[in-house]
């Protein structure tokens, strides 16, 4: 099985001044200071990108952002390329986020086109999939998040192994209802059983896949455990520089 180094993101969603990235930022250096064999990676809204671009130079934190548009310019108001967040200072964007699919109406055709362009601009794309309690209840969930993957990497003919794939059930997200442990490696296996068949076995053992949904430091340990879970995606929990700290240094 191949090696993959663990990675913690945490998404700050809509959250955030300038005044608390300082602050969040400071005390997460402080806690988590030395090097570590964790990737970790922060996606603050964009009015907080360059603040945070300043303030982790220098560190080993990556940072992301939360959506791109695909056209890397153009007359698209309201909308944020590729280009510009490279210019920012960005290196990874989370992309098909359930929030963006459930209020901002993005498909599963608008993930790809956005995947493309992550890749094409230079961004590794952390792709988002999940399922519905109503899907999964429905016995959907396999089928539904094998089609989501197949969709967005439906431009994706190279490199895979750069991909990441975060998992986060819709019904676990903010609700303090975590996937079990062997619910979510069920799930991490049969994804990583889709890139199989996208690319090739070794391919598919070198992506990182990602669990996200209520992750918090009580249950990041059972969660890190599984085979096929090889990081979290972190919203409200990354809002706190001890809680944070602590699912980074996962047990
Ligand atoms: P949560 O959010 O940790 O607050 O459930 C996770 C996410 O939406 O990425």
């Amino acid at each position: 099985m191949a090696i993959r180094r663990s990675l913690i993101a945490g998404n700050w969603k809509m959250f955030g001044t300038r005044a608390e990235a300082e602050h969040l930022l400071s005390a997460l250096k402080t806690r988590i200071g030395r090097p570590t064999d964790r990737e970790v990676i922060i996606a603050p809204p964009f009015t907080l990108l360059e603040t945070a671009s300043r303030l982790l130079a220098g560190t080993s934190i990556c940072l992301a952002a939360q959506n791109l548009h695909w056209e890397p310019q153009g007359a698209f108001t309201g909308e944020i390329s590729g280009p510009m967040l490279k210019d920012v200072g960005c290196s990874h964007v989370i992309l098909g986020h359930s929030e963006r699919r459930q209020y901002c109406g993005e498909t599963d055709e608008q993930v790809a086109q956005k995947v493309g362009a992550a890749r094409r601009d230079g961004l590794i794309p952390i792709i988002c999939v999940g399922e519905t309690l109503a899907q999964r209840e429905g016995g959907e969930t396999t089928a539904l998040i094998s089609r989501q993957v197949r969709t967005a990497l439906r431009q994706v003919q190279t490199n895979f192994s750069s991909l990441i794939i975060a998992y986060e059930p819709v019904w676990a997200i903010g609700t303090g209802k975590t996937a079990t442990p062997a619910q979510a490696q069920e799930v991490h296996a049969a994804i990583r059983a889709t890139l199989a068949e996208l690319s090739d076995r070794a391919t598919a053992e070198m992506v990182r896949i990602l669990y996200g949904g209520s992750v918090k430091p009580d249950n990041v340990d059972g969660l890190m455990a599984e085979a096929d879970i090889d990081g979290a995606l972190v919203g409200g929990a990354s809002l706190q520089a001890e809680a944070f700290a602590r699912i980074i240094q996962f047990r």
